[in-house]
């Protein structure tokens, strides 16, 4: 069998990668992939963007199943042109990505089907948004309603950051928000306290099949300071996600929205991503829905996955997840983004890689932002790897993914020494 992956960055390595494993699968093809998939001998890569190519492309080639990484393909329609012309592909369709896509209608959605997440209102008009915001105070959380790459959201602490957030989503747009149809929007909520985690589930539009819990590590410095990024590593399992806070997840927030979409005629198929804001009392709420895989967490995720990912995957796309039991690596996988000097307001590229350690079964590097100039790996992109390792504990692994980060080398590396710094306990706790 043929599989297509389509996206080019870390979780699309990592997601090819997982693929190329199963005894079912003979080759894996990765549109657009990266320096990465472009080494791999077991991978392809292919020059492929339009939903159109890649669909024409899945034709000729007799691709059995495609898979989708990232959000922009799927707000463009990839899952419904598939389906039209016959092709099997795993994620939503363009009206169930809106959970994505809109701010505004996913928190339309979970209010209306009583999905707990912080309370918001939604503004067109920036002197309703400035009013709105100097009658709550500080710190609030403005959110721009469109795709923007992860930085579309300000957790304003102080009422001047807030309403320079406004200013910038409603008027001069300087982050490049892709607006939807309705024009510029902003959403803003209520901040909401507590420690997050990502709990992401495969659909097949009834059956819901949990995947192992994580957490990212938003911010591009240690000690979670300093600007937001689209996630400098990551680890799997998430402790904050107990027994107790795993089955009130289940009932107060995936079921509702896998029934919800259903009542709603936009049944949910493809992986959704609930990132959830787990308060002190171990109350989960929404913070946002995405539908797709998180990047960096699917490279944790798929390094302890021990199942043939494509029978899983075959299983969602026949609507037989009810049948399959996932098989998990007891031990704890946690990945280190190496991000390109000047991410992630101004990534450089061109600089050379060099000490690319030799993956084992423990320890993986997914490419991200790297691309191969004649013989040479080159950073692309602002996060260039993510090295991901295994280990017994969360310190091991997070040892074990330094080790080979040192090795690596490129002009202004940037990375982070304390992904997993929250399931790690220090040495005064009991
Ligand atoms: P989002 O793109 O909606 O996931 O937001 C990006 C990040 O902003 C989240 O991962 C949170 O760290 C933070 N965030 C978003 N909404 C809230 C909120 N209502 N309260 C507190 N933090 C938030
Ligand atoms: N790591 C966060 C995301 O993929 O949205």
């Amino acid at each position: 069998m043929k599989v297509l992956v389509i996206g080019g960055g870390g979780r699309e390595h990592a997601l090819a990668w997982k693929l190329a494993q199963s005894e079912r699968v003979q080759r894996v093809y990765v549109a657009p992939g990266n320096g990465g998939t472009a080494q791999d001998a077991t991978l392809h890569n292919v020059p492929l963007h339009t939903p159109q190519e890649l669909a024409d492309f899945a034709v000729a080639e007799k691709v059995a199943l495609t898979v989708v990484g990232p959000e922009a393909p799927l707000a463009a329609g990839v899952v419904d042109l598939f389906r039209a012309r016959g092709l099997r592909i795993f994620g939503p369709t363009r009206a169930a990505a809106q959970l994505e896509s809109s701010k505004a209608h996913a928190k339309e959605f979970m209010q209306r089907h009583g999905i707990p997440t912080a309370l918001y209102a939604t503004f067109t008009g920036a002197a309703e948004a400035h009013a709105h915001v100097n009658k709550h105070g500080a710190p609030i959380v403005i959110k721009a309603d469109g795709l923007a790459a992860g930085k579309g959201v300000v957790v304003a602490m102080t009422l001047e950051e807030a309403h320079a957030a406004i200013d910038d989503m409603l008027g001069s747009n300087s982050i490049g928000v892709q607006h939807n149809a309705e024009g510029a929007r902003v959403v803003i909520e209520e901040f909401m306290q507590g420690e997050e985690a990502s709990f992401i589930v495969l659909c097949d539009g009834k059956n819901v099949l949990t995947l192992a819990t994580s957490q990212d590590h938003k911010r591009i410095g240690d000690g979670d300071t300093g600007p937001n990024t689209g996630g400098m590593g990551a680890y799997s399992p998430a402790p904050v996600v107990t027994p107790d806070v795993h089955a009130r997840v289940m009932r107060e927030i995936i079921h509702p929205t896998i029934s919800g979409m259903a009542k709603d005629g936009v049944p949910y198929t493809g992986f959704l991503y609930a990132g959830l804001m787990i308060d002190a009392q171990g109350q989960p709420r929404t913070v946002e829905f995405n539908c797709r895989l998180g990047d960096p967490e699917a490279q944790v995720i798929l390094m302890r996955l021990k199942s043939d990912l494509f029978e899983v995957l075959m299983h969602a796309t026949d609507g037989t997840l009810d049948q399959v039991e996932l098989q998990w690596d007891r031990r704890t996988a946690l990945g280190v983004v190496m991000a390109a000097h000047g991410y992630p307001a101004a990534p450089r590229k061109g600089d050379a890689l060099t000490g690319m350690p030799a993956g084992t079964p423990d320890l993986q590097v997914f490419h991200a932002g790297t691309a191969l100039d004649g013989g040479t790996l080159k950073v692309s992109g602002g996060r260039v790897l993510c090295v991901t390792a295994l280990g017994d504990s969360v310190r091991l692994a997070q040892q074990a993914a330094l080790a080979a980060v040192r090795q690596i080398h490129f002009d202004g590396a940037q990375w982070r020494n304390d992904i997993g710094h929250r399931g790690i306990k220090s040495p005064q706790a009991h």
